[in-house]
């Protein structure tokens, strides 16, 4: 697989590839945010800091992230899809830590990571969100990401009822 996405400033941040010597600060980054509770599925992660080390390595995957120093503020993965039929698909989970949202943080590294996807030879990208995280919503479809289904009241947040919303980009 072709690898072609050096490191790359963002103003002060720099947007590179993860590598396992990160896997603490990756961990430190995920959990920060699925402590608020709001925005992701987990409330812990589930690799060890051994265990994301190993799945750092897997070469079907883009672990993008922002560093500030040697701070991990935010990260973006992108799993693709590993059958046969579904290797042309990948699919995006992100999380930026509170103090560095609202900056184009997300929206840069959404980019960076649909370039590899065009490197890649993936021709779909999909993610799901909580209908409740709407900015997040906004910004997907700014960057060009369509709503193409719904799962109903997939998730119970504290006893309030939200939708799944999937969400596809489309590389042709
Ligand atoms: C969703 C998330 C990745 C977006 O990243 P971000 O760096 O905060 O977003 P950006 O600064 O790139 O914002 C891009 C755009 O959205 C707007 N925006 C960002 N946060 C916003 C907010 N809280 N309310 C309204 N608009 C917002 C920005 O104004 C910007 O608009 P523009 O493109 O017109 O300039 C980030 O906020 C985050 O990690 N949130 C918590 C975890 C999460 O929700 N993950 C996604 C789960 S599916």
């Amino acid at each position: 697989m072709k690898d072609e996405l050096p490191p790359i400033k963002f103003g002060d941040y720099w947007i590179r590839k993860a590598e396992p010597s990160d896997a603490k600060e990756i961990i430190n980054c995920m959990q920060s945010v699925m402590d608020e509770r709001i925005y992701l599925v987990g409330e812990y992660y589930f690799y060890t800091e051994r265990g994301e080390a190993e799945r750092l390595k897997n070469p079907d995957d883009l672990n993008l992230l922002a560093v500030l120093k040697d701070e991990v503020v935010g990260v973006l993965t992108i799993q693709r899809g590993m059958y046969r039929k579904t290797r042309h698909t990948s699919s995006l989970g992100i999380a930026i830590k509170r103090r560095h949202r609202g900056l184009g943080l997300g929206k840069f590294m959404i980019n960076r990571s649909i370039e590899w996807c065009r490197m890649n030879d993936i021709k779909k990208l999909n993610l799901e969100v909580f209908s409740s995280n709407e900015p997040a919503i906004r910004l997907y479809e700014r960057i060009g990401f369509k709503i193409e289904g719904r799962k109903v009241g997939q998730f119970n947040i504290d006893g309030k009822f939200v939708d799944d919303i999937l969400m596809s980009y489309k590389l042709e």
